[in-house]
């Protein structure tokens, strides 16, 4: 039976026992949890001695033979196997879950692996896609957590109270794998970007008076605003704005330096311009919805 009373705790099941599940499985047992059961493959075999067996009693975890075990006696089970096992493990334990286990796959997987685990898992169990946002070894569970699908809220609310960090988002199965991974569009493409930047900026020797003068916006501005201001900014000026990152791009090249980002800058405002963007838009709106779906119709087409 689920519940977040906390007399009566849900039994947990980690699927997987490495870095995160360890972790995890210590956090579980300081917040009160006696009934904590892992399945790996090397902990289904471990004997007295071995390393695992040492980590699992560190971390109060009881290590189990068989999935079935783990789906017998389970209520909550967290998938925490490396992505690309996770169908396979989802495959092996399917024959043993029961419609009120909560089936957690918190993988790192991609959206389309997530859609295609729920569809297996179909009405077995209730099945949650978790994104994990953040280090589990440095963060345990307070590290932040998106879950979405049908029982991403019963996941929230079974387990925020326990001290996790779970928030439910969009409406099904692979949104919040997919949130992970567009996220890194933003985080990894802004990295990139940066090194781009800092290159330029070394190989002219003004790194530093560069950096002073970019963090002025970036500290002054809340983030949801630079967000509007540059998507909007860029529909209503992309046409002139080709011209200036042309200059951008023969600078790059006469210092030698790299031009990846800049050049996809280029692509980027052409296909604006192409799309009739200026046209549409003579003025900022005051979202970006219009803008983002104004692109989206234009790819369509
Ligand atoms: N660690 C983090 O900070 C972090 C952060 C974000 C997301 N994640 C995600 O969380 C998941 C777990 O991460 P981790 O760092 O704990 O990985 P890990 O240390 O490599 O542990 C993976 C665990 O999965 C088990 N496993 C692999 N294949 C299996 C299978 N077919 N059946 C049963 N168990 C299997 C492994 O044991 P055996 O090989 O012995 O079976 C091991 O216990 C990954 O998808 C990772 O991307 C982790």
């Amino acid at each position: 039976m689920l519940t977040n009373n906390t007399n009566t705790k849900p039994r947990i099941g980690l699927l997987g026992f490495g870095e995160a599940g360890a972790r995890f499985a210590k956090d579980f047992s300081q917040a009160g949890f006696k009934h904590i059961l892992a399945y790996s493959r090397t902990g289904s075999k471990a004997k007295p001695g071995d390393a695992i067996t040492q980590r699992a009693q560190d971390s109060g975890v009881k290590l189990v033979k068989t999935v079935g075990t783990l789906a017998k006696k389970s209520d909550l089970i967290i998938v925490l196997t490396p992505g690309k096992s996770a169908i396979a493990v989802l495959k092996k334990i399917h024959k043993h879950l029961r419609p009120e286990h909560l089936y957690v796959d918190a993988s790192t997987n991609s959206a389309a692996a997530m859609e295609k685990a729920a569809l297996i898992v179909g009405n077995a169990a209730r099945f949650v896609d978790a994104a994990i946002m953040g280090p589990v070894d440095l963060m345990g569970t307070k590290v932040p957590i998106v879950a979405s699908g049908d029982h991403a809220s019963a996941f929230r609310d079974l387990m925020n109270p326990y001290g996790m960090v779970i928030s439910a988002v969009g409406t099904k199965p692979g949104d919040a794998s997919a949130m992970k991974l567009i996220r890194s569009v933003l985080m990894k493409g802004l990295a990139a970007l940066l090194i781009e930047t800092m290159e330029a900026a070394r190989r002219r020797g003004i790194m530093d008076e560069v950096i002073a003068d970019s963090s002025v916006t970036f500290n002054q501005i809340p983030f949801e605003k630079i967000i509007k201001r540059y998507v909007n900014g860029t529909a209503v000026h992309c046409g002139r704005r080709i011209h200036e990152m042309q200059e951008c791009l023969e600078l790059l090249h006469d210092m030698g330096s790299s031009d990846r980002g800049t050049r996809t800058t280029i692509a980027m405002l052409r296909d604006l311009v192409k799309f009739g963007m200026p046209e549409q838009f003579p003025q900022e709106p005051d979202t970006i919805h219009p803008v983002i779906d104004a692109i989206i119709a234009a790819r369509k087409k």
